[in-house]
């Protein structure tokens, strides 16, 4: 393995180094979150981003055609015959029609980030085809994964395409919290053939178990403390740049559950500034469910900040506990990001330090309407992505993002990924509503107003065109 790359320990005053041979997920010595590190001096850095724009005219070779691989001397920690590819991250940056979001921006400043287009429908396969490049690296067979849908689901697409370097099929075992998971995405790690295990609890609960199973068994794990899976997410601000000819944008908006993906973010901008490849660093706006806003909570509410690398631990950690006092568990309409306690936590402090970012939280009816209405324009999204829209509405109605400002949303998933939700949403202007209990009917109990239901007729042609005239 190249030993320009390594990990180290994110706490400042510890900083300890680790050779890439063992999979490692924190530090031994302080426990805090691991980077990818390089000894930038010693490889080849492209002069120029527009290097990586040139990769697309030999697309042909399968690393350049992938999103994330494309933009391999950013993220040097394998070989090139050890990456796993499966033309990941084909994903474009869309701009939007803010007067048909009724969004007070300049026209042409809004774009969206659609991830929903890889291939297992979300941004996770971005960061799942370098996690399993370092499991096929570590000669792992059994990967797994705690998950409140999409990392599971890209697991086990992934495990189902991939070998180890002896030629023996890999194996995905993902945890899920039992009735917690959409079922576009159950579907997937069930077709997909991945050891599918329900567990009786949240999230929260998955995660804390899988890492012990994967310390028992060896399991290589796929969640985002693994710091592999962030530097292939770090693709997904390079794309964005690409779209926007390398000229960075006033701000990225994103949901924020795990906070892997914002975390990858931050860690994007602040390698391309320290490798002078790019003039300024755009603002982050991370955007918490209201039901599930630990991050919010303590940022805004309790002061809690990346201080130079020495965030304060004890503050978290109170807040676990009164929630824990309070039987408090996170609980949103937008179950991908329903989590209370976010693993990249102090990555994530970092990305705010280094991309002078904010944190708000919207409510379940927020993202709803929102995701309806992005729908309307074409970009069908799942819950938490309705999220990063919800967040800049809120964001400019209070100011903090102005008219003239160039924003970019990342929409995260994709629309089929959760149909219960969407579905139920548009029933809600039904005559009549769905009789059965279930997450449809409890959003279609409510008015909603870009609800779009079917208009029921009988089979017979004077009804059908009277309510086709009429509509
Ligand atoms: N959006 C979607 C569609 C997600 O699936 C997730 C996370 C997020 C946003 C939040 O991203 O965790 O990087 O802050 N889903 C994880 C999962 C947790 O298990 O699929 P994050």
């Amino acid at each position: 393995m190249p030993e320009t790359a390594f990990l180290k320990c994110i706490r400042t005053g510890c900083g300890a180094t680790y050779g890439l041979t063992e999979p490692r997920y924190a530090c031994d010595s302080c426990g805090a979150l691991l980077d990818v590190a390089y000894d930038w001096e010693r490889l080849i850095v492209p002069g120029s981003l527009q290097f990586f724009a040139e990769r697309w005219a030999t697309r042909n070779e399968p690393l350049d055609f992938s999103g994330v691989w494309r933009f391999r001397e950013l993220m040097p920690f394998a070989p090139t015959d050890q990456m796993v590819t499966i033309g990941e991250g084909q994903t474009l940056l869309q701009q939007v029609d803010v007067k048909r979001l009724d969004l007070p921006l300049a026209d042409g400043q809004l774009h969206l980030q659609y991830e929903g287009m890889n291939p297992s429908g979300s941004f996770k396969d971005n960061g799942m085809t370098a996690a399993f490049t370092m499991a096929r690296m570590l000669g792992k067979r059994r990967v797994g994964c705690a998950s409140t849908g999409n990392t599971s689901a890209s697991l086990a697409l992934y495990a189902s395409l991939t070998r180890t370097n002896d030629g023996v099929p890999m194996q995905g075992i993902v945890f899920i919290g039992a009735g917690k998971i959409a079922y576009g995405k159950l579907s997937q790690a069930l077709d997909y053939g991945a050891l599918t295990l329900q567990i009786d609890g949240d999230f929260d609960a998955c995660l804390a178990r899988i890492r012990e199973a994967a310390d028992r068994l060896g399991l290589y794990l796929m969640n985002s403390v693994n710091p592999f899976r962030l530097e292939g997410q770090k693709a997904i601000m390079y794309r964005v740049l690409e779209g926007l000819g390398w000229d960075p944008p006033d701000w990225i908006i994103c949901p924020g559950g795990n906070l892997g993906n914002s975390s990858a973010f931050g860690k994007a901008f602040m390698e391309l500034h320290q490798l002078g490849l790019i003039p300024r660093i755009p603002r982050l706006a991370i955007i918490n469910a209201a039901g599930a806003n630990t991050l919010q909570s303590l940022v805004n509410d309790k002061g809690l900040g990346w201080n130079d690398g020495a965030w304060d631990d004890t503050l978290a950690a109170e807040f676990y506990l009164d929630m824990a006092k309070r039987n408090q568990r996170a609980n949103t309409v937008a179950t991908a990001i329903e989590i209370g306690r976010p693993v990249n936590l102090p990555k994530a402090l970092r990305a705010l330090d280094v991309m002078n970012g904010i944190v708000c939280d919207v409510t379940d009816d927020e993202i709803l309407d929102e995701k309806a209405r992005i729908g309307r324009c074409g970009y069908g999204c799942e819950p938490a992505s309705g999220a990063s829209l919800a967040g800049l509405r809120k964001l400019i109605d209070n100011g903090t993002i102005g008219k003239d400002e160039r924003v970019v949303c990342i929409l995260t998933g994709h629309q089929l990924k959760d149909p219960d939700v969407t579905v139920g949403y548009h029933m809600s202007a039904a005559q009549e509503k769905p009789a059965e209990s279930g997450k449809a009917a409890e959003i279609a109990a409510q008015q909603r107003c870009w609800a779009n239901a079917p208009v029921r007729v009988p089979d017979d042609l004077n009804a059908i065109c009277t309510a086709i005239e009429g509509a």
